[in-house]
């Protein structure tokens, strides 16, 4: 039977949950190769659905393919504004990417030929995406430990991306990640730090036995 992790090594689980932070700062510098296999080895060993392993993970190494991308997700990201209204200019001050600073660019996707899994999908179709970002999450938490940023970018066409991959129609992007080098971690969410949004109480997201009636907090909204 596998040992119990020992107080250290709890503290370790915990330190990496806390301190793991969507980074859109880099500092240049390629990511050592057997690094970046141990990271891509966490997300193949997430959680999925029916043990699907929906998860496919395109690693950019073309400088132009790189560009190609940014701008994709430049002009999503000036959609994205427009959109926004009144929250326009507050949005464009943000920093929602690092992509042409990271060390390695990593594209992931949903796999194609979904429908066959049934199992744990027949009324839950999207347990799919779930189990991809589970994988995105494995490899987020290994990254911090192992010193890395990483930031999940999700501003893009995904039909443009889908392209630029040579990707067949079935299978779908779902996040660009930047992994690569920092200088630090920032110590809350940057979009805290800005103040686009806050935290909610836990006690806001957890309930008990019944949806709370009359006016829950949930119904206000964080951001726009
Ligand atoms: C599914 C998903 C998509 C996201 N897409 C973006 C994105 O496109 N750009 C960005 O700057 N951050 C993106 N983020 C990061 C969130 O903004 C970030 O997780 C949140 O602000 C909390 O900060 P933290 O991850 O540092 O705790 C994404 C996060 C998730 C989980």
């Amino acid at each position: 039977m596998a040992q119990p992790f020992d107080e250290a090594e709890r503290a370790a689980v915990y330190r990496a949950i806390y301190e793991r932070r969507d980074m859109r700062h880099f500092v240049p510098g390629p990511v050592d190769p057997a690094t970046l296999r141990r990271l891509l080895d966490a997300a193949h060993h997430a959680p999925s659905v029916g043990f699907m392993q929906p998860w496919r993970i395109v690693r950019i190494t073309d400088a132009t393919l790189r560009t190609q991308l940014h701008a994709a997700v430049e002009r999503e990201r000036l959609a994205t504004a427009d959109a926004l209204g009144k929250r326009h200019d507050e949005f464009m001050k943000l920093k929602v990417e690092g992509m042409r600073e990271c060390g390695e660019l990593l594209v992931v996707a949903l796999m194609d030929r979904r429908e066959p899994h049934i199992f744990g999908r027949r009324t839950l179709p999207e347990m799919d995406l779930a189990s991809v970002a589970c994988a995105i999450q494995n490899m987020w938490l290994a990254a911090r430990a192992e010193g890395l940023g990483m930031g999940w970018v999700s501003i893009f066409d995904v039909d443009e991306v889908r392209e630029l991959l040579a990707m067949p129609a079935g299978a779908k992007p779902v996040a660009i990640l930047c992994l690569g080098h920092v200088a630090g971690f920032y110590p809350q969410p940057m979009l805290e730090m800005e103040r686009w949004a806050e935290r909610r109480a836990l006690g806001e997201c957890v309930y008990e036995n019944r949806w709370p009636q009359g006016g829950a907090e949930e119904d206000r909204p964080s951001t726009a």
